[in-house]
């Protein structure tokens, strides 16, 4: 007889409702979730690096505020994706131990240094463009607190985007010394930008398994695809060339044709051998150290207040 529970279990993905942290899950769903969100997180808290490095080095106090708030945000994106881990049952210090002893990934595109400022537009731009591309469909993912917490993190992102080409605006009326600098960050971001949504559908192992349990919405190709033909009108409005001399509208597709990303270099990123991976971890790594004071006095104090409570 079929087993009730995971009976249950798949008329739930198959209705399009959603799972939630009580309902029993197959092990593997659990298991996929917590890899996803983990590496989703832990990109969050390591992507506030590059651009975290030009906070100091604003050029106005306007744009420090909004670069401030940006990367504030990102932190607190990495909170809510960290709690709807624990709602699965994992513990965020450990997940935390295995980031910083590099045992989980976070994503490859964090691993690119952020040269000059026009490095925090073109971060805007593309990389919280590709977030978005990637992220609004996982509003509707299966597992409901996932999915919950997708539509803030999409909101946010989205003003993230805003500003980031806003300032690239602002860029390109400047000087011509501003402009190339424009053109000089676009050329470095975009093919890291492309390998943002992952390998090719062909070479990734768990695109069948998670389309299948509805935790994956669209393929890694099919939104690469999606963010391509978003920004491509974007990099003509703003007067920027996109480093690809494959690129062009195909009018039968109703969709641009462009470029193979250099998979091998995504490869080698994702392993560790990135231009500023080990940098990323061990900064990681120190401030999570220098935090043992607070998290100790947190709990201290938690501690002191529950024995009140009692007494
Ligand atoms: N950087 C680092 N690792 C990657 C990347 C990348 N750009 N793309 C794929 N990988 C990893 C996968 O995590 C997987 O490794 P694992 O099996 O050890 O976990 C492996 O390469 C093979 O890839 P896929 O089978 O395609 O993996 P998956 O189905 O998980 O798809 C994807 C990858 C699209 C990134 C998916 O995990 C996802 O949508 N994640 C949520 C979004 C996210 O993490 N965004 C972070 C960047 S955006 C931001 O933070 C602003």
């Amino acid at each position: 007889p079929p087993d009730p529970l995971q009976q249950h279990f798949d008329d739930t993905i198959a209705r399009d409702h959603r799972v939630e942290p009580r309902d029993w899950m197959p092990e593997g769903y659990r298991r996929t979730l917590v890899r996803q969100i983990a590496q989703h997180a832990h990109s969050e808290i390591i992507g506030m690096q590059p651009e975290g490095d030009w906070i100091t080095r604003a050029p106005s106090l306007r744009r420090k505020a909004i670069l401030f708030a940006k990367v504030q945000d990102e932190a607190g994106h990495g909170l809510y994706l960290y709690s709807a881990a624990e709602t699965l049952g994992a513990d965020r210090a450990d997940l935390t131990r295995r980031l910083i002893e590099g045992r989980q990934k976070y994503s490859s595109i964090f691993n690119y240094p952020a040269d000059t400022f026009a490095d925090v537009g073109v971060i805007g731009w593309f990389v919280d463009g590709a977030a978005i591309c990637n992220q609004v469909p996982l509003c509707r993912s299966s597992y409901g607190p996932y999915a919950r917490a997708m539509v803030r993190v999409c909101k946010e992102e989205s003003f993230h985007q805003r500003q980031g080409y806003e300032l690239l605006l602002t860029m390109m009326r400047g000087t011509e010394g501003q402009r190339a600098m424009v053109q000089n960050a676009v050329d470095r971001w975009w093919w890291p930008s492309l390998m943002m949504f992952g390998p090719p559908d062909g070479d990734s192992p768990n695109s069948a398994q998670s389309t299948a349990w509805k935790i994956k919405r669209h393929s890694n190709d099919e939104l690469r695809q999606r963010f391509v033909d978003m920004t491509v009108p974007q990099a003509e409005r703003l007067g920027v060339t996109l480093p690809d001399p494959e690129l062009r509208w195909n009018e039968e597709r109703g969709s641009h044709d462009f470029g193979t990303p250099d998979w091998t270099e995504l490869q080698r990123v994702i392993s560790g051998d990135g231009p500023r991976n080990a940098e990323r971890v061990s900064r990681r790594r120190a401030a999570h150290e220098e935090g043992t004071w607070v998290r100790e006095a947190a709990a201290a104090h938690a501690a002191k207040q529950a024995e009140r409570r009692e007494e």
